[in-house]
């Protein structure tokens, strides 16, 4: 059994994979400075290292002796990176290079493998559907500029340094957990709260732009494999279904879920909000041999059962 360190494991998806990895039988030391993730969602048997991602000596101390690392701290918000632009590129970015440098001397002296997050905001408004890995990158957020910017670091890490790093574009990640508490929180975890709690639902612009949402469970499975395999290289794969849906199919089947229907409340579209979101996941399927499992109607079934009262 194996000790890996998760940096975010207090949040939505790095809590998850802390999970699943304990139930896996391994050892997990978390790394987290509670900005956005909660202490609730630490499992009981991980250890919790609280501290800053981009704290080289913090991520040293959290990183000693462990077989390897799943890199998820961030500050996810594309609306805060916006905001507070050199703050959030010295968590998102030099967090990320500040991970890969403890790496090269994590496993007792030798280089370890980093599995981390980046995001389907690296191709910005790049109008190809699907987009394939190899699209034009065209970001247009602070976040998305950084996130690209890890994957090159994580190319550097391999060839420069020794240490294999496997990056994972995310597409629309859901599930239970996840915060519905901010605006821009992921428009699921919005419905499904409001949904529960009888509210109408808020539509921006004609509701038929679509996305390529993704659940949880498939994200930890991807990320567990893709540590299993012990990594060579530097790789990058969109996680995605390929499968379309629109906003308008989403607040209905939600509804449906529920068996109850809730207003609609319309607002003009977001400024700069892209239309079509869909990855192609030909290269990760042919890598893991597997695509994601969890079909739409599970996946929200087992968000809205979990919905906080
Ligand atoms: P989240 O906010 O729930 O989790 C992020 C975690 O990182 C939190 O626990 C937070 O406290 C921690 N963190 C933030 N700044 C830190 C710092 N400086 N030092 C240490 N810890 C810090 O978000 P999430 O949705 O679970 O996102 C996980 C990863 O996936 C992030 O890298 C995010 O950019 C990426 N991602 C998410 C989505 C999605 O749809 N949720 C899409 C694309 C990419
Ligand atoms: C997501 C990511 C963002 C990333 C972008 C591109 C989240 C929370 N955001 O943004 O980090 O940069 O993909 O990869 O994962 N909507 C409503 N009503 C609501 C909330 C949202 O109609 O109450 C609409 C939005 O206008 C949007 C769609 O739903 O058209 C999805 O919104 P959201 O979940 O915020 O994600 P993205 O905009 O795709």
């Amino acid at each position: 059994m194996a000790h890996y360190l998760v940096t975010g494991g207090c949040g939505f998806i790095g809590s998850h994979l802390a999970d699943r990895l304990l139930a896996d039988g391994h050892r997990v030391t978390i790394l987290d400075d509670l900005s956005t993730g909660r202490l609730e969602n630490k499992p009981a048997a991980a250890r919790l290292v609280v501290g800053d991602v981009a704290d080289a000596a913090a991520v040293r101390e959290a990183a000693d002796a462990v077989d390897g690392i799943f890199h998820l701290a961030a500050v996810a918000s594309v609306q805060r990176s916006k905001e507070a632009w050199s703050d959030t590129h010295r968590t998102n970015m030099m967090g990320t290079v500040t991970v890969f440098e403890a790496a090269r001397t994590a496993g007792a002296g030798a280089p370890v493998p980093v599995v981390y997050a980046s995001s389907a905001a690296v191709y910005g408004d790049n109008p190809v559907t699907p987009l394939g890995e190899d699209a034009e990158t065209r970001p247009l957020s602070a976040y998305g500029a950084d996130k690209l910017g890890c994957e090159l670091h994580g190319r550097v890490a391999w060839s420069i340094h020794g240490v294999p790093t496997v990056g994972f574009r995310f597409f629309n990640v859901y599930g239970p957990r996840q915060d519905p508490r901010s605006p821009y929180s992921g428009v699921i975890s919005i419905f499904a709260q409001r949904i529960a709690r009888g509210r109408d639902l808020d539509i921006h612009g004609d509701g038929e732009q679509v996305r390529d949402f993704v659940y949880v469970g498939d994200v930890v499975e991807f990320l567990a494999a893709a540590m299993e395999r012990r990594p060579r290289g530097a790789g990058i794969f969109n996680l995605c279904t390929g499968r379309p849906t629109s906003i308008a199919m989403l607040a209905s089947v939600l509804e449906e879920l529920a068996g109850y229907r809730v207003g609609r409340i319309h607002h003009p579209a977001r400024p700069g909000d892209i239309r079509v979101s869909i990855g192609d996941p030909a290269r990760l399927r042919a890598a893991f041999g597997m695509g994601c499992r969890t079909g739409l109607l599970d996946g929200l079934a087992a968000t809205l059962d979990r919905v906080p009262a």
